[in-house]
This record gives C-alpha cells, sequence and structure tokens, in this order.
C-alpha cells in the first residue's frame, strides 16, 4: 500500500500543552496502596513511596497527576485522610466495595508528585458534599497561614502552601453509578457555586467542570450545553472521559474507534463555541480529557466480582488490565487525536498509572514492570511536545462498524521549534500489507533522520509481564531516508512508529545548521 503525507512548518494546529500527556490515580484496587506506597517495600522511601515505581513515572515524564478519583472522590471526605496516620478513620468506600484506610491522603499524595516531579490536579467531591467542603480544602492546600484551615495544614507537618492550581469540580456527574448523580442543570449550579467561590478565593486557578463520561452516554452533548449553560463564565476546562473496547476481537474495528474520539471532541468542541456565543462570553473553555484508556480485558469480571463483596476488602487487585500488543496502536491512535486536536485539548490524563487500568504494574513486596501501553505513552510523552502540525495524509480507508472511511494510516507530527526537530508519530493499521510511505518535507529547508523507531510484535496479544517484561517494547528501523525534500519509510504492517527528524526551518538557511542529534531511543534501549 502507497501513502503520501504533506505538512509545512507554518501550518500549525497550535502548541501542544504539555499537560496531554497527564496521568489519573484514584484510591481504587493497587493504585495507591502496594502502587505507590507500600512501606516495607525493599525501594520504599521512608515515606513509604516505592522508589522502583517512581523511577518509571520519571521516566515517563509525566507533567500532571489528577487525585484521587474518580468515582472514589464522589464519597471521599479529603479531613480523613489529614493527620495522625494511627487517627484517621476506616471508611467504605461505595464505588468500588473495598474499605479506605485513608493512610495516604492530600498531604502524601502533594509529597508524592514533589518526588515523581509532576503537577498535582485536585478533585473536589460535589456528590456527597459540596460547596464548603471544596472551599475548605482549597484553604488547606494553598493557603499560606493564619486561618483554622492553613493552621490545620501547618500543624500536620506542611508549612508552605501546595498551591494547586488545577482543580476539577467534581467527577463523572452525568453517570447513574456516580454517589451523588445529579441533572445537568444541578450539577451546572453547584459548580458554577463552587467555581465562583474557589476564584473568590485565587482568581487564577484553572477549575474543570464535568462533561460527559462518555460520547454513548444518553444525556450527551445536551449535557455539555446544559452545564456550561449555568457555568461558562466561572470554568476553565469541561472534562471528557472515554474507554475504548474489543470485546468483539474485531482488530480493524478496534482501531477505527480513535475516531469516535476525534469526533466527540469536534462535537463539543462545537458546543462550547456555541455557549460562548450564546452567552457573549469573552473567556475560552478548553477540554480536559482527564480519563481516557483502552480497558476491557478485566472489566466484565471485575464488575461481577466486586459487586457482590460483602467483606469490604483493603485494596484487592482490581481493574488490573493485562495489556497487549494490539492495545500499543489504539493508545498510540488516542494520542495522536489528542496531538492534532491540540487547539481543543489542553489537559490528558491516561487512565490509570498504576496497576488499575495502567501502564504500570508492580508486584506487593516484589517487581515492577512496564506493560505493552507503557511505551506509545513514553515515546509521545518524551518526544510529542511542540507545536502540532496539519498533515495531509493521502492513503487508503475502510469501513468498520465503529466507523466509516478509517485511514490505514494514523499520523501525528510534531515540530519543536526550539530544539529543531521533528516528530512524525504513524500507527500503520493494515493487517498484513506494508506501508511505502512518501513525505513532503519542502516546509523546512533540511531534514535528517535522527531515528525511526518501531512497536510491533507478530502476535497482536503477546503481553509483557514481570517474569518476561520486555516482549513487546520499542526496537530501532532502518532503512527509513531522507532524500531531496522527501522521507522515504516502508511502514510495517500493525505497527507503531516514532519518526524523528533534526530540521531547519525555511528562512534559517544560512544561520542554522541541521544539528547532529543523537537516538535517544538507541540509549533508551540500550539502558532498559
Ligand atoms: O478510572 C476508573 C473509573 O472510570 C473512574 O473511577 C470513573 O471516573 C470512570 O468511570
Amino acid at each position: 500500500m502507497k501513502a503520501r503525507v504533506a505538512l509545512h512548518k507554518d501550518f500549525r494546529v497550535g502548541r501542544i500543552d504539555d499537560r496531554i500527556y497527564g496521568a489519573f490515580l484514584e484510591h481504587l484496587g493497587r493504585a495507591i496502596y502496594t502502587g505507590i506506597y507500600e512501606p516495607g517495600h525493599p525501594t520504599a522511601d521512608d515515606r513509604g513511596f516505592r522508589g522502583d515505581v517512581l523511577d518509571l513515572v520519571r521516566e515517563l515524564r509525566v507533567p500532571v497527576v489528577r487525585y484521587p478519583g474518580g468515582n472514589f472522590v464522589s464519597a471521599y471526605n479529603w479531613e480523613d485522610g489529614v493527620g495522625p496516620k494511627d487517627q484517621r478513620p476506616v471508611r467504605l468506600d461505595y464505588a468500588w466495595r473495598t474499605r479506605e484506610t485513608n493512610e495516604v491522603g492530600t498531604d502524601e499524595f502533594a509529597a508524592w508528585c514533589e518526588a515523581a516531579g509532576t503537577e498535582l490536579m485536585l478533585a473536589v467531591n460535589l456528590g456527597s458534599r459540596g460547596l464548603d467542603e471544596a472551599r475548605a480544602l482549597l484553604e488547606y492546600c494553598n493557603h499560606s497561614s493564619g486561618s483554622y484551615w492553613s493552621d490545620l495544614r501547618i500543624k500536620n507537618g506542611r508549612r508552605e502552601p501546595y498551591n494547586v492550581r488545577l482543580w476539577c469540580l467534581g467527577n463523572e456527574m452525568d453517570g447513574p453509578w456516580q454517589v451523588g448523580h445529579k441533572t445537568a442543570y444541578e450539577y451546572g449550579r453547584i459548580a458554577n457555586e463552587t467555581a465562583k467561590a474557589m476564584k473568590a478565593f485565587d482568581a487564577g486557578l484553572e477549575l474543570v467542570a464535568c462533561g460527559s463520561s462518555h460520547s454513548f452516554m444518553p444525556t450527551f452533548p445536551q449535557w455539555e450545553a446544559d452545564v456550561l449553560d449555568q457555568c461558562y463564565e466561572n470554568v476553565d476546562y469541561l472534562s471528557l472521559h472515554m474507554y475504548f473496547e474489543n470485546y468483539e476481537d474485531d482488530y480493524l474495528n478496534f482501531l477505527a474507534k480513535p475516531v469516535i474520539l476525534d469526533r466527540y471532541i469536534q462535537t463539543v468542541g462545537g458546543v462550547i463555541d456555541f455557549v460562548k456565543a450564546k452567552k457573549r462570553a469573552k473567556n475560552d473553555v478548553h477540554i480536559s480529557f482527564d480519563e481516557w484508556n483502552v480497558w476491557y480485558h478485566s472489566r466484565r469480571e471485575d464488575n461481577a466480582r466486586f459487586k457482590g463483596w460483602d467483606d469490604w476488602p483493603v485494596a484487592p487487585p482490581l481493574t488490573e488490565e493485562a495489556y497487549n500488543f494490539e492495545d500499543v496502536l489504539v493508545v498510540g491512535s488516542v494520542l495522536n487525536t489528542f496531538i492534532r486536536r491540540a487547539d481543543r485539548v489542553r489537559i490528558a490524563c491516561i487512565a490509570q498509572l498504576i496497576n488499575a487500568i495502567a501502564p504500570i504494574t508492580t508486584e506487593p513486596g516484589g517487581r515492577v514492570f512496564r506493560q505493552t501501553t507503557f511505551y506509545p505513552y513514553l515515546l509521545a510523552s518524551r518526544y510529542g511536545r511542540g507545536e502540532s502540525l496539519h498533515v495531509v495524509v493521502d492513503v487508503p480507508c475502510y469501513d468498520t462498524e465503529a466507523a466509516d472511511d478509517v485511514p490505514y494510516l494514523d499520523v501525528a507530527a510534531v515540530h519543536d521549534p526550539a530544539a529543531n526537530t521533528l516528530s512524525m508519530f504513524i500507527v500503520a493499521k493494515h493487517p498484513d500489507e506494508p506501508t511505502h510511505l512518501s513525505v513532503d518535507l519542502s516546509g523546512f529547508s533540511e531534514a535528517k533522520m535522527i531515528e525511526h523507531t518501531v512497536i510491533r510484535h507478530n502476535d497482536l496479544k503477546a503481553v509483557n509481564t514481570a517474569d518476561n517484561p520486555g516482549v513487546v517494547k520499542p526496537q530501532l528501523e532502518s532503512g527509513t531516508v531522507v532524500e531531496q525534500g522527501r522521507l522515504a519509510a516502508t511502514l510495517k504492517p500493525r505497527s507503531y512508529n516514532l519518526v524523528r527528524l533534526a530540521v531547519c526551518p525555511l528562512g534559517d538557511r544560512g544561520n542554522a545548521a541541521v544539528g547532529d542529534f543523537i537516538s535517544d531511543t538507541a540509549i533508551y534501549i540500550r539502558q532498559n
């Protein structure tokens, strides 16, 4: 199969917000306990944070982590999780039918974020609670001193405020499964009043209102219009969620599902514009896609299991997906979609980060390993920062149940003008034909290959395990060349590709030479 791609450094979608490579951690299963926190683990520090996990999180360069839920947050009392650990109450978590020991709470998680080099995005409970508890948590986190809540933080051992900038106003409030589920009007009102109070404390906070839990929700997209009707002027983002499934075990259909994601973003963008115009508003609202991932391997079994629990276990294994090679291609396409929609999507969080629906898996007391999906996330997070470019792709398409006219090639391109690099992320979907790719690089006066990295396996269902952690991982590909302003590559069927070039923008010729780059991926592959 042949494919032609055209791009130009001046045809920009916009600057990519680094936070599209964010993640999510909920008090769910073993995400927190035996995930990030396991006192007594051989790699744990004196706060109980597992060092092996922190190393992998730093490797991913995660810019922001959303916490503490998720469904969990909608019946969570944040006050239970602060103060002396031996005085913290054990509570029932209605979302996952488990017992929450509250050993990890706001102070511990904020400390973990500092250790991981990531920003904290906090969700407040607008399900079972409301404005006042949100206001108290904000003061606890962000006020310097001299008030009840800020002095309590100081008494609990943290003098400096955390200065959390990014706040979610509840979680999935459109979902009937949510504790405190609301109609769009009810939620829009409480979101607006909470936002007003929080911005009265600090007008510079960034606030996220709940959009739809999925584009299949019966209330979508009226939910977005009705919620924004109440709170448009006081919020900065609308949160969207989407999980991808392949119950029917249909490869091409599964690979078409990111097209639904793209339409979802496009529709919500239209609703945002509509409400903005209706209200004659000056402010912009962007999308925070703060839950997304493949989630189906463990889901039905887990649902049947945890809904029957009457012993309310502490941190049981739950939603522990074993990701395979096929999932790499979908995760890659989702990340490509966020890059291409950089004008709308400013935050996105892979859900989740450790053990629960996650790219990192731990053994209690033992090893940690990288799931297959760790790698497309790693490559996009490391090399997908800069300007998102429009890409014109000329390639055959296919029709499936999920969508029609699905291109066999999914391409996103990122130009980093500071580093003078161009990164192309390409999912080659064809099940058995290689793709002979030609990219027109005439928008750059010079271009030189740095590296072509590929993730590929003959078996779509191949997984990584603690015993065999390297079954699916990046490899270097040879044979890709740049000649006379064109890149020529042969992409293997069913492959995830990152092609990185050193580039010199037109107009800079004469005062900037194309740099010599070392292949980062070669070093990474050698070290891991
Ligand atoms: O991420 C797992 C769950 O999925 C979250 O708790 C909820 O927000 C969503 O339905």
